[in-house]
């Protein structure tokens, strides 16, 4: 079977991202990586659109808090196409405490606290396409990139 280099997933520079002047970085690691940017912008999403976003975590203690922080500031979206982007964009990101996440991950190298770990990515293809519907109800881009070849065998 051919690889599918057309799995999409949904990034999102959090708020203490987008305070720390993290988007370039961030953006830069997918890039560099050979990720297909096909849709970003920044945002200033309403609390219910956050909640539905994070509609899985709503039994969790810490969800008043994790809506209150991701409400505090603008947050920078993004939808990545290429092979295996949600397993690979998960790698880089590294784990959800950024104290378990090894350096050269984008937790690991910017992070501390669980609470404050400037980045989400999606955790299943399922999930990424739930998310770029919620994010981004206008749709994506479709391009070829001319480097594509070099990328791909
Ligand atoms: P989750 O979806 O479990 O992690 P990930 O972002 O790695 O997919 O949780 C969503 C966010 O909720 C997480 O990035 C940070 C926050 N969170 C807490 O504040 N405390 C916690 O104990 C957990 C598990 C998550």
């Amino acid at each position: 079977m051919a690889p599918n280099v057309s799995e999409r997933t949904y990034i999102m520079v959090k708020p203490d991202g987008v305070d720390r002047g993290l988007i370039g970085e961030i953006l830069s690691r997918f890039e560099k990586r050979g990720f297909k940017l096909i849709a970003s912008k920044l945002a200033l999403p309403s609390k219910e659109h956050l909640e539905k976003h994070y509609a899985d975590l709503k039994e969790r203690s810490f969800f008043p808090d994790l809506i209150r922080y991701m409400h505090s500031g603008p947050v920078f979206c993004m939808v990545f196409e290429g092979l295996d982007a949600v397993k690979t964009g998960r790698a880089m990101l590294g784990a959800t405490n950024p104290l378990a996440s090894a350096p050269g991950t984008i937790r690991g190298d910017f992070a501390l606290a669980t609470g404050r770990n400037i980045c989400h990515g999606s955790d299943s293809v399922e999930n990424a396409e739930k998310e770029i519907a919620l994010w981004f109800p206008e749709g994506t881009l479709q391009y070829k990139l001319s480097q594509a070849a070099m990328i791909y065998e």
